[in-house]
């Protein structure tokens, strides 16, 4: 094992052990800062209260590379010696091995900097789960004279040394509603007296679910689940209002223009169906991540060149604020497997820490060879 790597691997294994939630990274962001400075990398001063932008080589042209820094408010359930010291905090998502890789990548462009014919942003995002950490950074505008965007994720269902690397959509949008029915509260033994919010949010569970049979093209990926539903609360009261949340996943704007459209419908007409008014509001939008096909061509030949083995993989419906980069610039999302575990979100999610420092030493050749071989955009 080479210093480097023993150096990646115990970084990865301390901001296992110290996990921070959305918005809170501020001593994983210390101790990024910290490794990035004690070997001579610049990190650019920027208006950010967590999560930093580090900066290597030099020249006109220049990439980012992009890895989320926070965790997820589960309690750890694994027996490794490491484990989150955090109660309730646990890096169940890997994006404590996409910091380290990311580390790695730095260290080892600081080496070759001669050798670099651009500039490499190092984007160490904060909050991907909340989600939002994108936009702060976007908001920066460090990230605007870029030519390019890669971004990677663990992937628990592949082995060490796979990369997953697609054309087009590989994450779907995200859309969290929420919605309240108000009604009139009264005695469950005089219906008549009140309006039942109840009866109003019993139907729109069941009139959303017609969206993805009767409305988005059977061809086309949907997504929608009502997940949260509150009202009342004894027997004996016909409630004011009754709570609903959900989300919406697509892989193009259209089916995702359509559903979010159809929902709105649905939930006005019900509401004026039973003579009661509803609030219904976005809380969360995130459009889909959609990989860039020059990027996918040039990332698998680099990959192949450092024997990775190289799969097409499936879009997720799970969702990544990646996309947000991907508005404005062309981006590519990488997958590399990190051995069978438990899934991610799970607290006995776990990576094998085999699988993290190739992807340091791919991500820098990625970045090298980025300069020599692609055009200028
Ligand atoms: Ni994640």
């Amino acid at each position: 094992m080479d210093h480097t790597e023993n150096k990646v691997i115990e970084y990865y294994k301390h901001f296992h052990s110290h996990p921070e939630l959305s918005f809170q990274e501020f001593e994983t962001t210390k101790k990024i800062k910290e490794i990035l400075t004690e070997h001579h990398i610049e990190v650019l001063n920027l208006p950010l209260a967590t999560g930093l932008v580090a900066v290597v080589g030099k020249g006109d042209r220049s990439i980012a590379l992009r890895a989320d820094i926070d965790a997820l408010p589960i309690t750890e359930e694994t027996d490794l010696p490491y484990k989150s010291q955090h109660q309730n905090i646990m890096h169940a998502c890997g994006h404590d091995s996409h910091t380290s890789a990311l580390l790695g990548t730095a260290l080892l462009l600081k080496e070759q900097e001669d050798k670099l014919q651009g500039k490499v942003l190092l984007v160490f995002q904060p909050a991907e789960e909340a989600p939002g950490g994108a936009q702060k950074i976007i908001d920066t505008k460090v990230l605007d004279p870029i030519e390019a965007i890669f971004g990677i994720h663990s992937d628990s269902t592949s082995k060490v040394g796979t990369l997953t690397i697609r054309k087009g959509p590989t994450h779907a949008s995200v859309e969290r509603f929420k919605l309240v029915f108000k009604g009139v509260g009264c005695h469950a033994a005089h219906p008549n007296d009140g309006v039942d919010p109840i009866i109003a949010a019993s139907q729109f569970v069941t009139a959303a679910q017609s969206i993805v049979s009767r409305n988005v093209h059977p061809q086309h990926a949907c997504v929608v689940s009502i997940t949260h539903l509150e009202a009342g609360s004894t027997w004996n009261v016909i409630p004011q209002s009754a709570l609903l949340e959900g989300t919406i996943r697509t892989f193009d704007k259209d089916t995702r223009t359509i559903a979010k459209n159809r929902l709105v419908q649905i939930a006005n007409g019900i509401a004026a169906t039973f003579n009661l008014t509803v609030d219904f509001s976005w809380e969360i939008e995130v459009g889909n991540t959609f990989n860039d096909e020059q990027l996918a061509s040039f990332a698998k030949t680099v990959a192949l060149k450092d024997n990775f083995e190289v799969q097409e993989g499936q879009p997720s419906t799970g969702g990544e604020d990646f996309a947000l980069y991907q508005e404005h610039k062309k981006g590519l999302f990488i997958l590399f497997g990190t051995g069978k575990s438990a899934p991610a979100h799970n607290p006995k999610f776990t990576i094998d820490v085999n699988a993290i420092y190739p992807v340091s030493k791919y991500l820098a050749n990625l970045a090298q060879d980025y300069f020599t071989t692609q055009e200028q955009a």
